[in-house]
């Protein structure tokens, strides 16, 4: 074996903590910003609005109810964590700035909405230069060109809040978050609404970083599809709270989420087979890969099982996996990871 390619004895240093970093976890779904400003550590919106046109009464019900809002001379904006709220009152869906993990080209209002919301979770930088990173997802198909334009009106704007803003692949993001025992070596995958993000690190070094086009979106609306169902909000509630993997399905609806959700997953193991064996430059590694999982799309009852077995039933896998485990939130991992990344460069 080269010597360059060995693993190193000592342990990568992790850097305590230091005020001022910030990671920001940008999803189709949420957003999640995470920093030394409060003792939970992160704080999340929904990456949504409604917009109604513009009337002195419904101004007055949303100040009476304290919710978020902006007003235009046209619209009324309900965006953030409100917006669920506001949707089923006005009895219509919200409306996403995002669609399948990077800003949404059908939606006019997508950059000016994403950045209010962004303004709630991370005002402007408290000293200059703060480091702040933020999730970008991996190249995939449907992906590539888009993804420049994303990074670059994301950078922008944080760089206009005065942050030395970042971009860290989600899936390494889930590395940093979960595997600091393991020198940040692993596979970290991130199952969103949006898309599935995956990064395979070796000391801290994403060595192959790839997405899929499918997440807990594309499971709603595939069994919303196909049992003939007027909207996806009845399908993405029964998955949400009673879907169990680990059961045989009961009824049409639990059997289609189960088809959906082996879709993504064998999708995902498949991609994962393909890297592997397409990349050479892989280091040599005398031990096996711990694989961890996080995201909204990993939080069924049975989805860790689940995983297990389809990687076991697809035969040999071309690198040795030690366990596959669950992070320990998986709802911010990704924006820990960020804050992680963005610690460790605080002078
Ligand atoms: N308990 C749950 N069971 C199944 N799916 C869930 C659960 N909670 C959230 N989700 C799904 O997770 C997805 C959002 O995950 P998230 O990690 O927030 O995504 P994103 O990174 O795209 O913002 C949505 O499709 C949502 O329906
Ligand atoms: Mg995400």
């Amino acid at each position: 074996m080269e010597e360059k390619n060995q693993m190193p004895a000592n342990k990568v240093e992790v850097p305590l903590p230091k005020s001022g970093a910030v990671g920001l976890d940008i999803g189709t779904s949420r957003i999640v910003a995470a920093d030394s400003s409060d003792s939970k550590l992160t704080r999340t919106e929904l990456n949504a609005f409604v917009a109604v046109p513009a009337s002195d009464m419904i101004e007055q019900v949303l100040k009476q109810k304290h919710m978020v809002f902006e007003r235009n001379c046209k619209n009324l904006y309900v965006y953030g964590n409100d917006s669920d709220f506001f949707a089923s009152f006005m009895n219509v869906a919200a409306r996403r700035p995002m669609r399948d993990g990077l800003l949404n080209p059908q939606e006019e209002q997508s950059q000016h909405i994403m950045q209010l919301i962004v303004q709630r979770l991370v005002p402007r930088a408290r000293r200059n230069n703060e480091v702040l990173y933020f999730s970008l997802p991996g190249k995939g198909e449907g992906v590539n060109g888009k993804l420049v334009y994303h990074q670059a009106v994301l950078k922008n704007f944080l760089s206009s809040l005065g942050y030395n803003a970042k971009p860290l692949n989600e899936g390494q993001a889930v590395v940093f978050s979960e595997l600091q025992d393991e020198n940040f070596t692993g596979i970290g995958v991130s199952f969103g609404g949006g898309m599935c993000n995956v990064s395979v690190s070796f000391m801290s070094m994403p060595m192959i970083t790839f997405s899929i086009p499918k997440g807990g979106d594309y499971i709603d609306r595939n069994v919303t599809e196909v049992l003939g169902e007027a909207n996806s909000t009845k399908v993405r509630l029964e998955k949400e709270e009673h879907l169990d993997l680990s059961r045989a399905p009961k009824d049409d609806l639990s059997r289609a989420l189960h088809i959906y959700y082996e879709d993504v997953l064998q999708t995902l193991i498949d991609s994962l087979r393909a890297e592997f064996s397409a990349s050479s430059q892989l280091p040599k590694i005398d031990r096996a890969l711990p694989v961890v999982l996080a995201g909204g799309t990993a939080r069924p009852a049975g989805f860790l099982q689940k995983f297990e077995q389809m990687l076991v039933a697809g035969g040999e896998f071309p690198i040795e996996i030690s366990d596959v485990r669950m992070a320990k939130d998986p709802l911010t991992a990704t924006a820990r990871g960020c804050y992680i990344a963005a610690m460790s460069e605080m002078k």
